[in-house]
């Protein structure tokens, strides 16, 4: 599939890994479409895209709100005529353990809150379903050409003090082969869906992390340090151009293997 003319829409575009894969898919000549709850982050990537001679909109909504994610693909749409590649990158994580215990007792002091608990699967896990069926809809009716690139992580092995960010990344891990399997069945022919699966990434996300947990576990990395976001949107931009790559999950992880660190 080339990227030159196509259209992308891409959830979370505002900052991190949206943000790096907007910024490379313009350069490729594709039009970029930012969707984010962020309007000045918008704001600054869609003008920054401008200024090296790309082409790019905005759409300030919540994944979370059907409507807007509705709004996100006809505005998309209506400014630039079609949809080929789908990014649902917005993603936030709301770290700690299920209950917390005091050291001298051993007695519960406090427990995950349902907010922490619904926020992320909210935005995480219904919102790349919203964005996904959305989509969906306007490419299968449009019959465009097309993939939708997933965020899943290495999480979705089942990371301590993300309960709720693992649910929602193992989950996410699944869709490709759930939708492929669905497209077979409906004849869908002309939609291709791919998950990626980081480990830790240089972004804005990681600053929620507990940092003494993120430098124990980058300690096991053979990279030695955190993968960079443009090394995630190298890693989408082939599974874009390569027409092979179809309902699976790849991880780009630097060689983060959480096997050997419970093997300790
Ligand atoms: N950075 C990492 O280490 C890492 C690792 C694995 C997976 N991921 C996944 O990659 C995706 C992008 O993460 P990132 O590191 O670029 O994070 P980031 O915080 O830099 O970017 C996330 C973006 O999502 C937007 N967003 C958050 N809630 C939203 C909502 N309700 N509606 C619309 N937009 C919303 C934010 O405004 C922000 O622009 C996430 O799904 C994350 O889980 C990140």
């Amino acid at each position: 599939m080339e990227i030159q003319n196509s259209v992308a829409l891409i959830t979370g575009g505002a900052s991190g890994i949206g943000e790096i894969c907007a910024k490379a898919l313009a350069r490729r000549g594709a039009r970029v479409s930012i969707c984010d709850i962020a309007p000045e982050g918008i704001e600054r990537v869609v003008r920054e895209i401008r200024e090296t001679g790309g082409s790019a909109m905005g759409v300030c909504g919540d994944v979370v709100r059907e409507a807007d994610q509705a709004r996100f693909v006809a505005e998309t749409l209506q400014a630039f005529g079609k949809l080929n590649i789908v990014i649902p990158s917005a993603g936030i994580i709301r770290d700690g353990t299920v209950v917390t215990t005091d050291r001298e007792t051993g007695k519960v002091v406090r427990k995950m809150s349902l907010e922490d608990w619904q926020r992320v699967i909210d935005v995480n896990l219904t919102g790349t379903f919203l964005t996904v069926r959305e989509a969906l809809e306007a490419m299968v009716n449009g019959g465009w050409e097309g993939i939708l690139c997933l965020l899943s992580s290495i999480n979705k092995e089942g990371q301590v003090g993300q309960i709720n960010y693992s649910a929602t990344k193992a989950a996410i891990a699944l869709m490709p082969k759930i939708l492929v399997g669905e497209f077979v069945i409906r004849r869908i022919r002309n939609v291709r869906v791919v998950a990626i699966a980081p480990g830790y990434v240089n972004t804005p996300i990681l600053q929620g992390m507990n940092q003494e947990a993120l430098a124990a576990i980058l300690k096991d990395v053979p990279l030695g340090r955190l993968v960079e976001p443009h090394e995630i949107a190298a890693c989408i931009l082939h599974c874009i151009e390569n027409d092979a790559i179809n309902a699976t999950t790849i991880e780009v992880t630097g060689g983060l293997v959480y096997a050997r660190s419970r093997a300790k």
